[in-house]
């Protein structure tokens, strides 16, 4: 176990080296790590250390524990250490950290500047049987009952760890690691659809160059791309090929910019800001921003062409495109909108407006992904009344942003829809209510995913970012 570790102050500054024995012989203050890994359900894997380990033999304690070596970053060592000795590998989040100075078996002394990582897997452990003796998955309640049953079959860096958070600061360690792990899914999904547009549109010199310039413009650098995530989420829960969702969300995402630009065009709702820069028709002009609507509307279904799978899946694919983006889809729900200028709709008619708009698109999205799985057949109806839900709570929320939020956080112009005397959910039902009706709607997103189970878990989180989006 000859091992050089980084001795520290207690600010956890470097100081020097020394080897590990001697260290623990001594009380060295060093630095260290400790590994918390949970399940989805809140279940916090535990390790009974080895018999043979250098001290706390036979002890419970968290997951995995260790020691960054000399030239060695903490989280590239807990990574490490979590493989070698629980044969695990995921996301590990900073959770915390603790300085503590403890005698520990076999005469040595645990002095330690504690690194806390949390993560999550649903995976059973493949433990080394050099590390540990056992494992197991205990809910946090069970963790706090047996501590205060047998303490002493704990080892005793976790049971201050367990006294200072408790179980409600675990619990929230086992949050900030989910939300790490879907934070960390959708910034890869976001980069592989930018670099999906990048390749399906024609470049800036492919003529006519600037119609090209325009849609590039338009599309590239800016935006949530939340039709793309959705439709992945949902290719994801229904066991879909990711190259073919990478293209379908770049299709839908050429659909819904095309139905921005035009918009924002003076005859709509005439907008000068959008992703935080001018408008297609202020930077160009507007005959091009209506030719570049034209265009990526097209340029969507050439896109849907290309997309990996059997031909009469393509058309599927096609034919949801079509049918959310037409007269009865969003179109149509722009034209009502446009229509109401000035009128006060009552509240099942400004539902069916916000449902064609928007919702129509995101149905169409989330349809689409479970589309690309060619397996076993994917029942669509749970992914139907999702869409239903956050369909209708995005354009309310998008409602109580543009009231709410300052044109610097949106990107586009706050309270435009109050000056051009447009109604909408804050305007017919005022700010709380709007709020309240939002929250319903997430609860019924989260209800209509229960038979997907686990599978729908970023489909969950999607739900909650779209209810508690700030722009
Ligand atoms: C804005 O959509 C228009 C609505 C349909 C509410 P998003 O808010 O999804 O637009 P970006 O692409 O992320 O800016
Ligand atoms: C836009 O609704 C809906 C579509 C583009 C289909 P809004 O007009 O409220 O969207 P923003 O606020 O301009 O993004
Ligand atoms: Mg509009
Ligand atoms: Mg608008
Ligand atoms: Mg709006």
């Amino acid at each position: 176990m000859e091992e050089t570790l980084i001795l520290v102050n207690k600010d956890d500054c470097q100081t020097g080296f020394a080897e590990k024995l001697h260290i623990h012989q001594q009380g060295l203050l060093h630095r260290a790590f400790s590994i918390f890994i949970f399940d989805r359900q809140g279940r916090l894997l535990l390790q009974q250390r080895a018999l043979g380990k250098y001290h706390s033999q036979g002890l419970w304690t968290n997951t995995c524990c260790g020691h960054p070596r000399r030239g060695e970053t903490t989280e590239a060592a807990a990574r490490r250490r979590l493989f070698e000795e629980m044969g695990l590998e995921c996301e590990l989040r900073l959770v915390s950290q603790l300085l503590y100075h403890e005698q520990v078996s076999n005469q040595l002394i645990e002095h330690e500047y504690d690194h806390v990582f949390a993560g999550i897997c649903q995976q059973d452990p493949v433990a080394n049987p050099e590390e540990a003796l056992a494992w197991q998955w205990l809910s946090l309640a069970q963790v706090s009952q047996r501590l205060s049953q047998a303490p002493q079959t704990f080892s005793i860096w976790f049971r201050r760890i367990f006294e200072r958070h408790g179980i409600i600061g675990l619990r929230a360690w086992q949050e900030q690691a989910r939300s790490a792990l879907f934070d960390a899914w959708r910034h890869a999904i976001v980069e592989r659809t930018e670099r999906m547009l990048e390749q399906q549109l024609p470049s800036s010199e492919t003529l006519p160059s600037v119609l090209h310039q325009a849609m590039r413009y338009a599309v590239l650098g800016g935006g949530k791309r939340m039709r793309p995530l959705l439709c992945q989420a949902a290719g994801l829960a229904a066991g879909a090929n990711p190259a073919a969702l990478d293209m379908v969300g770049a299709a839908l995402e050429m659909m819904h910019v095309y139905s921005l630009v035009h918009d924002d065009l003076p005859a709509m709702d005439d907008d000068e800001l959008r992703h935080g820069r001018a408008t297609v028709h202020v930077q160009f002009d507007q005959a091009t921003a209506i030719l570049v609507g034209d265009a990526l509307q097209s340029q969507a279904f050439i896109t849907l062409r290309r997309v990996p799978v059997a031909a009469e899946r393509q058309a599927l694919l096609m034919g949801e495109l079509a049918m959310a983006v037409g007269s009865l889809g969003m179109a149509g729900g722009q034209m009502i909108d446009i229509d109401s200028v000035g009128q006060a709709l009552d509240i099942p008619r400004l539902e069916q407006m916000h449902r064609m708009k928007t919702g129509a698109l995101i149905r169409a999205a989330l349809r689409m992904g479970a589309l690309c799985a060619e397996g076993a057949p994917f029942d669509l109806e749970p992914l139907d009344r999702y869409a239903a839900a956050i369909g209708l709570a995005y354009q309310v929320v998008d409602d109580i942003l543009d009231a709410t939020a300052d044109t610097a956080t949106l990107g586009k112009t706050a309270g435009k829809d109050a000056q051009d005397h447009k109604p909408n959910y804050v305007s017919l039902l005022g700010l709380e209510p709007s709020r309240r009706l939002v929250r319903q709607l997430d609860e019924r997103a989260h209800q209509a995913l229960e038979p997907l189970a686990e599978r729908a878990e970023q489909l969950h989180e999607l739900a909650d970012l779209v209810i508690n989006r700030l722009h």
